[in-house]
């Protein structure tokens, strides 16, 4: 089994290359990044069978950079890249139209004149706008994005779904709720106040800290997703969410400052963001129904990830110095096709 991963040096992304390579003996993997301010290369440092992964640096609004990548065939696509985070896409959506849109679009037209193979499209809970302090969004709930963010990737789910109906393009879209765990980037709400706990730095909440979001450790996404590539059904949604995970901001903050000894003093309530969601939850039922179960529960994973990131500082600090950027060449220059 050949499997594209788009976005393999992310966050995401990075942990389902060790996750499918960890599960699937037959599995090779080939991970296509741009390796952007978000792509970390050292995120695929310690694969458990390096010879069964290939890098390809590239851009998936390039044809050419994705054709590179499609190189020997392809059966599966799961489809990360993405500007992802919300306030980058409030200072300037362009970029987010650009990867999250056209590259989309990019990936489809490969997989489609390759003429088989499945496409895991791999969306958000944001692209279903807020919640008020009850319900939860199941799949058939209206699509009200809010962000330059949200609203690139709800026109990427409809650019896949459209896909299939036009093309007959065996795609599955997937609206996971918010992750936490090893290898996220430091400007994300939980290791941004890890590592600025960690560092004795101001933690900033914005507004009035009671927003809420369901949290999930991402291996429980990984595993998900790849129940959604085995058993999803081509043309549904599958929302995907964490185990009792929801929590407000402020919760997640003063836990982390309790696990790491920290004291509340560091807390500084900053200016909202713009256009706030107040509440995101999931109901996963359509995939639980697949025969997923996530495992962790937010207790156990805040616990481990606040241990992860204490235990290797200078991941994190690479990034705080912007050496992580100079990776590449050092590990291998120009020898990646
Ligand atoms: P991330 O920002 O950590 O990683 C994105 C990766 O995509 C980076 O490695 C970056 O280099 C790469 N990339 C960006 N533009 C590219 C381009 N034009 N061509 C090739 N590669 C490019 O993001 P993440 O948090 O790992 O999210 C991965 C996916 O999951 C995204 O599609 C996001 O919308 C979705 N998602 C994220 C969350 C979350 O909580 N983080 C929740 C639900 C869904
Ligand atoms: P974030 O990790 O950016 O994810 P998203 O906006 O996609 O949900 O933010 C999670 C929540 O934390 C969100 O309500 C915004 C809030 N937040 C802060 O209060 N302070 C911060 O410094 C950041 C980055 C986020």
């Amino acid at each position: 089994m050949r499997i594209l991963v788009t976005g393999g040096a992310g966050f995401i992304g990075s942990n389902l290359v060790h996750y499918l390579l960890e599960t699937h003996a037959d599995a090779h993997v080939v991970t296509l990044d741009a390796l952007t301010y978000a792509g970390n290369l050292a995120n695929l440092d310690g694969l458990p069978d390096p010879s069964r992964h290939t890098f390809v640096k590239g851009d998936i609004c390039s044809d050419e950079d994705v054709a590179r990548a499609f190189e020997g065939g392809i059966d599966v696509v799961f489809h990360l890249a993405a500007e992802s985070h919300v306030d980058r896409s409030i200072l300037d959506g362009r970029a987010f139209v650009m990867t999250n849109v056209v590259g989309t679009q990019v990936l489809v037209d490969h997989l489609r004149r390759q003429g088989q193979g499945r496409f895991v499209h791999v969306s958000t809970d944001e692209v279903y706008g807020s919640l008020g302090p009850t319900g939860v969004f199941v799949e058939t709930t209206p699509l009200d994005p809010t962000s330059p963010y949200s609203a690139s990737k709800t026109a990427s789910d409809l650019l896949v779904l459209a896909a299939v109906k036009t093309h007959g393009l065996d795609a599955v879209v997937t609206r996971c709720s918010n992750n936490y765990g090893p290898m996220q980037f430091p400007e994300k709400l939980i290791p941004l106040m890890i590592c600025n706990a960690m560092n004795d730095e101001p933690l900033p909440v914005y507004g009035d800290g009671k927003q809420v979001r369901d949290w999930i450790h991402v291996r429980d996404h990984c595993s998900a997703l790849d129940a959604v590539r085995l058993r999803g059904a081509t043309g549904e949604v599958y929302n995907i969410g964490g185990v009792g995970g929801e929590r407000e901001n402020i919760e997640i903050v003063t836990a982390i400052l309790t696990a790491l000894d920290k004291p509340e003093s560091l807390i500084r309530y900053v200016e909202d963001r713009p256009a706030h969601d107040r509440r995101y939850a999931i109901c996963s039922d359509k995939t639980i129904a697949l025969g997923w179960q996530g495992e962790y529960d937010l207790e156990r994973g805040l616990g481990e990830t606040v241990r992860w990131y204490r235990d290797n500082q200078a991941w994190w600090e690479a990034i705080k110095s912007g050496a992580y950027l100079q990776y590449y060449e050092q590990q291998y220059g120009n020898r990646l096709r």
